[in-house]
């Protein structure tokens, strides 16, 4: 029988037997499965695991200080790597969804490239890859999906880093992860967290991104989400997120007539993302939410609420 705590003792063990007094580099997303990686790599290795955690720019408010704590408490060998600036110069004027995302693959790689380097003798590159997302990457390779989107999780290495690969997750399922970290003691912030795409909030301001949109799509996606929390909507929902819209519309605001943007609010319900259905939030939350929202984000006099389903609407609207 499968039980998380047999997997965990026996993917220690055959960690310490494959790696042996070996370096190992993971970055660690915020995500469950870089973080269940990092948790089992760590009992395996102890210190020899080293985690770098980036800072795109493009994450939710406060996203990476608070993780980088929970990490550090996990003692975790981590260093938060701050390269906001590089992604936001890398993405100025860019406004094709898949161009965007393949400057920000492009940088994380320089980005992480450049830290791995500053460790001395380092051989092996480990990854939260899971069996979805192997899955996946041979369907994106041969099917129709290909040109949809170019997800960047799997792929392998850069030739540059000559590392070798490890994936202790690579043969589990979502909740399978979830079940392991849990046992291993991740944090239920952390294991109960929604879905979050790599090119982050670049992918959920529609169009070109400047650190202003990303500032107010984060105050917005921050109120968004506590609220759904403080109404006991979080764990109900599959992902949640707010889209900042390249569009503006007229509002009034006293005495005075505005003409501001448009955020989207997203909600879904799901099994595996691949199909998608739009999650019915009572009136009255979706009411605070607006609310809140147009009243305390200067640039926003107008929120609206995607219930289209997917297929055919993806759940990101880039
Ligand atoms: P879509 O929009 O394709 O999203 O219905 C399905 C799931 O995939 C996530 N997603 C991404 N994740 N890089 C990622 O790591 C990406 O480029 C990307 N695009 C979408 C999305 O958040 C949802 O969970």
């Amino acid at each position: 029988d499968w039980t998380p705590f047999a997997f965990a003792d026996t993917s220690i063990q055959e960690l310490k037997d494959q790696l042996k007094d070996d370096k190992v580099v993971l970055g660690l997303s915020g995500g469950v499965d870089s973080s269940v990686a990092a948790l089992l790599l760590h009992q395996a290795v102890g210190k020899n695991l080293h985690c770098i955690f980036v800072d795109n720019g493009l994450l939710r408010k406060n996203e990476f200080e608070s993780v980088l704590h929970s990490y550090q408490d996990l003692g975790l060998n981590v260093k938060g790597v701050d390269a906001k600036q590089r992604f936001y110069d890398a993405l100025q004027g860019l406004s094709d969804p898949e161009l965007k995302r393949k400057a920000i693959g492009r940088v994380f790689i320089e980005v992480f490239d450049d830290e791995a380097h500053q460790i001395s003798d380092v051989k092996w590159l480990a990854q939260g890859t899971i069996y979805p997302d192997v899955i996946e990457s041979v369907s994106v390779n041969g099917g129709p999906s290909a040109t949809i989107k170019s997800h960047h999780n799997v792929g392998g290495l850069p030739d540059f880093m000559k590392l070798k690969i490890v994936e202790p997750l690579k043969s589990l399922f979502k909740d399978e992860v979830r079940r392991v970290g849990k046992a291993l003691g991740l944090p239920d912030d952390i294991l109960g967290r929604h879905p979050f795409p790599g090119p982050g909030l670049a992918i959920r301001i529609l169009g070109d991104i400047t650190p202003e949109k990303v500032a107010i799509l984060q105050e917005a996606d921050y109120i968004y989400i506590k609220n759904l929390k403080d109404a006991g909507w979080y764990d109900k929902v599959w992902q949640a997120g707010a889209i900042y819209l390249p569009i503006q519309s007229v509002g009034v605001m006293g005495d005075e007539r505005t003409y501001e943007n448009v955020v989207a609010l997203r909600a879904v319900s799901s099994v595996d993302g691949m199909t998608a259905d739009w999650s019915h939030l009572p009136y009255d939350l979706l009411a605070k939410i607006s609310n809140d929202i147009i009243n305390n984000i200067k640039g926003i006099n107008r929120v609206v609420y995607d219930i289209s389903s997917k297929p055919p609407a993806t759940i990101e609207w880039e």
